[in-house]
């Protein structure tokens, strides 16, 4: 998610700084922009020079503390609350006060991301949709304490780069992932009272006019990723019965059936 985060910028003309957990992982994933990108150019989407400058314009950095000049920081980490709060107090000592912070969580608290950093104000959320280049909606979250000028400021940003930013309240799941989650929740029932299979749930989702069925989008996002947003809207509205995990998807993220990213999820990807 976060290479296709710097694409977006990138293609919108804009350096990008990325920061991983090692060179190699970046240089995986900027194998894996190239290549999308010399799809579209095979494709006549757009020009040769065009995808070479997007590349040229997204560069690994090793530490934080090289996004001190920044205007905006965009995190897009695992989805573990504890995890981001280490990360944005960290980016809060070592950037400047104007740089904004933001967290590309799907589900979690931004109030409670923010509450860890020491200037809370300039922490918010930016939520993309996979896959970030195409999608074109985009959750701008303010948490409690976020300085309101930032969502004009983010929003405009955002419209330069052709997306369709929508400010949303800071609530577990914001608003798409919580009104996502029958979709995919009630996916895995219908399979389990074995209605029907996860083909046919698919199958018949995209014939009454979704983009993919459940289990198809459910392997393009990560189901570690989804089950992780599935887990925070369910405690985020206190154990409503409505929201309740599926003991599958843990069952498939402990065996490492996470979809897409491994290979293998609810369909097999392995060549
Ligand atoms: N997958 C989706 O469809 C999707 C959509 C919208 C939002 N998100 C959100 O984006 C975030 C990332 O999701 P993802 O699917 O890309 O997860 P992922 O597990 O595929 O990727 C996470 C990346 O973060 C890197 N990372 C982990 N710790 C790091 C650290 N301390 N410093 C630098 N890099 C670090 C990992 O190496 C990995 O490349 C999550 O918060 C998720 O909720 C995901």
């Amino acid at each position: 998610m976060g290479i296709g985060i710097a694409e977006v910028f990138a293609a919108g003309g804009q350096d990008v700084k990325v920061v991983e957990i090692s060179e190699q992982v970046f240089q995986n994933a900027m194998s894996g922009l190239k290549k999308r990108l010399q799809k579209r150019v095979e494709r006549g989407k757009i020009r040769q020079e065009f995808a070479e400058k997007v590349l040229k314009r997204v560069r690994y950095v090793p530490d934080i503390r090289e996004l001190v000049d920044a205007d905006l920081v965009i995190e897009a980490i695992v989805e573990k609350l504890d995890v981001k709060q280490n990360i944005f107090h960290e980016l809060a000592e070592v950037t400047s006060p104007n740089t904004i912070l933001a967290s590309n969580t799907s589900s979690l608290s931004i109030t409670s991301i923010a509450s860890a950093a020491r200037h809370p104000e300039r922490v918010m959320g930016i939520h993309f949709f996979n896959p970030a280049s195409r999608m074109q909606l985009v959750e701008v979250v303010l948490g409690a304490e976020t300085a309101p000028s930032l969502a004009e400021q983010v929003k405009r940003w955002l419209k330069e780069l052709d997306k369709e930013p929508v400010i949303v309240k800071d609530t577990p799941g914001f608003l798409v992932n919580r009104i996502a989650r029958p979709f995919h929740l009630e996916a895995y029932r219908y399979v389990q009272d074995q209605i029907a299979s996860k083909e046919q749930v698919d199958r018949i989702m995209r014939t009454a006019g979704f983009r993919m069925g459940p289990f198809e989008l459910q392997d393009l996002i990560g189901i570690d990723i989804n089950f992780a947003a599935s887990v925070s809207v369910f405690e985020g509205n206190f154990y409503d019965a409505r929201y309740r995990p599926h003991p599958l998807q843990r069952q498939m993220v402990e065996q490492g059936a996470i979809g897409r990213k491994a290979g293998r999820g609810h369909y097999s990807y392995e060549k």
